[in-house]
């Protein structure tokens, strides 16, 4: 599997311009998308952070939503000039990713969802799980009619077992890994964390949550499994679920894949050497 021969959906990047820690001008968007088809990434939905409790303060709401507005219409720009200097236009789609210091935000506003699907982009504050009850937020989230997509769960410096992510996926939420979080990107935890979410086949998704510096790590991502022989995994997670998400649709589920290693070496350590 090589980039030029397959197209990727990516739902967790921060491009948009100068609304948050990624992106922080035309140019650095430009460059970004030109880093994206690189990476074999054709459809994108940009997802600035947006903290839940705004949703409930109706003047601080309107303020963030006006500068997200601003900052879109200038990437929609960015993404012309690309499809003329390209040739071929990519598909840039809005969203957000919301952070949950609140438990049951209001999504009923498209365009804190993703692509404006029942589809909505989700993490905790502080890179920390709740003590208790993070999953009844993701109940809540589901009873309300949203799908809730818990981005980077491996990252989370207080995940020392798997046991909330089960919790997470059976209160209705899906999972998406971040590329970079498998080669090591935030330390050997997240990446230990990463292997094992992925060996159980418990994420659906795989996205860059790319902030415009260096390059996103999807091509890199694919190869890795490609190599381990996990190609159909690699195509489910960057590929396949992504678009069924954009189109709406329920992901498919992933092959475990560490028991398709059972006789052999730990499937990371085929990976990783
Ligand atoms: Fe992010």
């Amino acid at each position: 599997m090589t980039a030029s021969d397959v197209w990727y959906t990516d739902f967790h990047n921060h491009l948009i311009p100068g609304v948050d820690d990624g992106s922080q001008d035309a140019e650095h968007s430009a460059g970004a998308l030109a880093a994206f088809r690189r990476a074999g990434v054709r459809q994108v939905v940009v997802t600035p952070h947006f903290d839940g409790s705004l949703t409930q303060q109706p003047e601080r709401r309107a303020q963030r939503l006006a500068e997200l507005d601003t900052g879109w219409q200038v990437l929609r720009g960015v993404v012309e000039a690309d499809a003329a200097v390209f040739g071929s236009p990519l598909q840039v789609e809005r969203g957000a990713e919301v952070m949950l210091d609140i438990p049951d935000p209001d999504f009923s506003d498209a365009r804190i969802r993703l692509a404006g699907t029942s589809f909505v982009l989700v993490e905790f504050p502080m890179m920390q799980l709740p003590p208790a009850n993070a999953a009844l937020a993701i109940g809540l989230i589901r009873r309300g009619g949203w799908i809730p997509i818990v981005a980077h769960p491996e990252r989370y410096r207080n995940l020392d077992s798997l046991a909330p992510l089960g919790e997470f996926i059976a209160a209705g939420a899906l999972l998406q890994v971040n590329a970079g979080s498998l080669l090591g990107d935030y330390g050997p935890k997240a990446q230990e964390r990463a292997r094992e979410i992925l060996g159980r086949g418990l994420a659906s998704f795989v996205c860059s949550d790319y902030h415009a510096r260096g390059e996103p790590h999807t091509a890199g991502f694919a190869r890795m499994l490609g190599e381990a022989g996990f190609s159909e995994q690699a195509s489910l997670l960057l590929g396949v679920n992504p678009a069924r998400m954009l189109n709406g649709d329920m992901p498919v589920a992933v092959p475990p894949m560490a028991t398709a290693t059972a006789a052999g070496a730990p499937w990371w350590k085929r990976i990783l050497g």
